[in-house]
């Protein structure tokens, strides 16, 4: 994730050029988009009066997939822009690049069920809740994992019952990426017949009741109080992330972390660095997994 300021500071153009080079790997379609898009002023001026971090390719591109737009560069995707502009400006508006990846449930499931069961999971940027479902995926093997609670917390939750959120979600995954898209969807539809709560809530000022709330519900269910974050705590500022894992630690839950190398202070440079992209798995601060950041593959550690 590029920071924050660079969405808000960077020449439009230069930002764009950038994010064609991010997208090229999984989605030459979006990578070629973005190049065309970078050489366009027209719609350069556009996308530059954007406030702040509106301006991230991620969530135009995800207004063009929500609308069903076209998807390749030319006067006819200009003529499409200028007719949907106001439907795509609101998405933009009002909208949050918040990928829901059910895919990590394939790495997290096994730390969640080595601990005592049973467990009450409480998720910290839960997005619809689709991380806090591993037990209801029948493609997921989790016969020791017991879960008699799920609960997220999050600044913008979605609702996977929701059909406008759950078209937002499948709108975030790039065109190219086949097996993301039919993994959400499967997994969108699963949650949608009993959604996972996921409240309203911002970290770090609002963790601390969420916390006291979580250690109350597991003790009266017999329950392991499990907190877990991924993808999540890289959206905090260093201070806001080391007041987040401070707050987990004091509180005496189990504490399981799926972040990118460097976004948990306590937890950088204790994982070798193979050159793949890749996120650390933690439990209670203890690295026990690389792995894909999407939950493709794990080295495990112990
Ligand atoms: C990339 S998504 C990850 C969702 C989910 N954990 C997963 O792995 O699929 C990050 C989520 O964190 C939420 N988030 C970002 N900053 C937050 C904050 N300060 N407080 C609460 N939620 C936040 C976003 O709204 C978004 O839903």
């Amino acid at each position: 994730m590029k920071g924050a300021h660079a969405y808000a500071a960077m020449p439009i153009d230069e930002l764009y050029r950038w994010f064609a080079g991010e997208a090229d790997p999984t989605s030459p379609t979006w990578g070629d988009l973005c190049r065309w898009v970078a050489d366009t002023p027209a719609l350069l001026a556009r996308l530059d009066a954007l406030p702040g971090l509106k301006r991230q390719p991620n969530l135009f591109l995800g207004a063009i997939r929500y609308l069903d737009g076209p998807l390749v560069g030319g006067p006819e995707f200009l003529a499409w822009v200028d007719a949907h502009w106001d439907a795509i400006e609101h998405l933009i508006l009002t909208r949050f690049t918040q990928t829901n990846e059910p895919g990590r449930c394939a790495v997290l499931a096994p730390v969640l069920a080595s601990l005592p069961q049973p467990v009450a999971l409480f998720e910290l940027g839960a997005s619809a809740g689709l991380c806090l479902i591993p037990d209801r995926y029948p493609w997921l093997d989790t016969p020791c994992l017991d879960v008699v609670h799920r609960e997220g917390l999050d600044a913008h939750p979605l609702d996977a019952s929701s059909p406008e959120d759950a078209r937002w979600l499948r709108s975030l995954v790039w065109p190219g990426e086949d097996a993301r898209e039919a993994r959400l969807s499967a997994a969108l539809a699963v949650a949608a017949d009993d959604p996972p709560p996921v409240a309203t809530g911002r970290l770090p000022d609002d963790l601390p009741a969420f916390l006291e709330h979580a250690v109350a519900t597991a003790a009266r269910l017999g329950a392991t109080p499990v907190v877990f974050h991924s993808a999540t705590l890289a959206y905090l500022s260093r201070p806001e992330r080391d007041a987040v894992v401070a707050r987990i630690r004091a509180s005496g839950v189990r504490w399981v972390s799926f972040e990118g190398p460097t976004v948990v202070t306590e937890l950088r440079g204790r994982v070798p660095d193979d050159g793949r992209p890749h996120f650390v798995l933690a439990l209670d601060g203890e690295p026990v997994a690389r792995c894909s950041p999407h939950g493709a593959w794990a080295d495990w550690l112990r």
